[in-house]
């Protein structure tokens, strides 16, 4: 992503090599705030409180977040307790897990004195590795779009309008994103995209995230109450929804920033295509069942009862929405079962959301 002309990425080492440096994504549309990360614990923390956030990121945070923790302590009971802190930090974007078992098998065969540089330079790795994913997100999707806007110009539109569902862009990957990365594939090649944003409450990942990517990429975009989707569709006013996903299962269900299922609901009884983008570290074989098995964070309420915007004199603050003594629940995500998704669009290519889909694929994993 380039912001004011130059090649940015939401997480890159530091210049001293003693530390990794994110975007405070708090902060963001209003302030570019960023943060040094220097331990496992401060890792942790920039996950848990949203510093960094979206499946792919979260992963390769948690990567550094243990080599960092094994440059200091590299036994196997000091891996252990960063790992199961990191671990905890966040339940649902399978990513996270992958990245800690990842890390954890490749350097315990290692001895101790060489286990901090091993896992520093898989952290490297995997970030590289989660570009080239988004980036064949971004191809594979973008040949949809194409086809996709063929048909609508042949109708006589003069726009393909696209909507997304919190972030799954930039700002939620390395680079490009998995849900956005086909969208700014399609930009470039020509197609003249508009993207409704889902403002996406409680936290405000469309509003204050999507629509900062798309502003900085210059792609046409409206942000949009979260509500407003399901009339625009049945207006004709919405080509295609992408999203992306934290967990997705063996079977294809996919679990998704909370409120992607009405989305899906309304797409299904409207005839409008729903894509969710992935990488493969993004599928959690061992679970067939998103309903029953994914596990959903609840976070504070006080998500749900306050908002978080830029007050007038430009310094952030939060408002009381709800009265006082109203409680308020928040769950985070939703699971959107596989009949309601029209393909998944992955690094490899398109497939049905099914485990035949996958499998076609990911064969390696057949009987996993
Ligand atoms: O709670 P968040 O902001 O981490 O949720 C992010 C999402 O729901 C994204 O859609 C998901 O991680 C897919 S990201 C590329």
């Amino acid at each position: 992503m380039k912001i004011d002309g130059r090649d940015s990425r939401t997480l890159w080492v530091a210049a001293d090599g003693g530390a990794v440096e994110i975007i405070d994504q708090t902060r963001l549309p209003h302030e570019f705030a960023v943060r040094r990360l220097e331990t496992a614990e401060e890792a942790a923390t920039a996950i848990r409180d949203m510093w960094v956030r979206g499946a792919p990121l979260i992963g390769v945070t948690a990567a550094y977040g243990l080599a960092l923790a094994a440059r200091h302590d590299a036994s196997d009971a000091g891996l252990a307790t960063a790992a199961q802190m990191l671990a905890a930090t966040r339940p649902t974007a399978v990513n996270l897990r992958w990245a800690l078992e990842r890390v954890l098998q490749t350097v315990t065969p290692l001895p101790p004195a060489e286990r901090g540089d091993a896992a520093w330079r898989l952290a490297g790795e995997m970030a590289e590795e989660d570009v080239a994913l988004c980036a064949a997100i971004g191809a594979h999707g973008a040949v949809l779009l194409e086809a996709l806007w063929r048909d609508r110009r042949a109708a006589g539109a003069e726009r393909l309008n696209i909507l997304t569902h919190c972030n799954a862009g930039w700002l939620a990957a390395i680079d490009w994103g998995t849900a956005l990365a086909p969208v700014y594939k399609a930009h470039e090649l020509g197609v003249p995209l508009h993207v409704w944003v889902d403002e996406t409450r409680p936290r405000n990942q469309g509003a204050a995230l999507t629509a900062r990517e798309l502003n900085w990429a210059g792609v046409s975009h409206s942000v949009i109450a979260d509500n407003a989707g399901g009339h625009l569709m049945q207006h004709g006013e919405v080509d295609a929804v992408i999203v992306g996903t934290d967990r997705t299962t063996a079977e294809g269900d996919v679990c998704n920033k909370i409120g992607t299922y009405l989305k899906a609901l309304a797409a299904h009884d409207n005839g409008v295509p729903f894509y969710v983008a992935l990488p493969g570290p993004t599928i959690d074989w061992r679970v067939q069942d998103g309903l029953r098995e994914i596990p959903i964070e609840e976070r504070s309420a006080a998500e749900v009862t306050s908002i978080v915007g830029r007050g007038p004199a430009g310094a952030l603050v939060a408002v009381q929405l709800t009265p006082d003594g109203s409680p308020a629940r928040n769950p985070a995500f939703d699971v959107t079962p596989a009949r309601l998704v029209t393909a998944l669009v992955t690094e490899r290519g398109v497939c049905p959301a099914s485990r035949a889909g996958l499998l076609r694929l990911y064969p390696e994993r057949a009987g996993a």
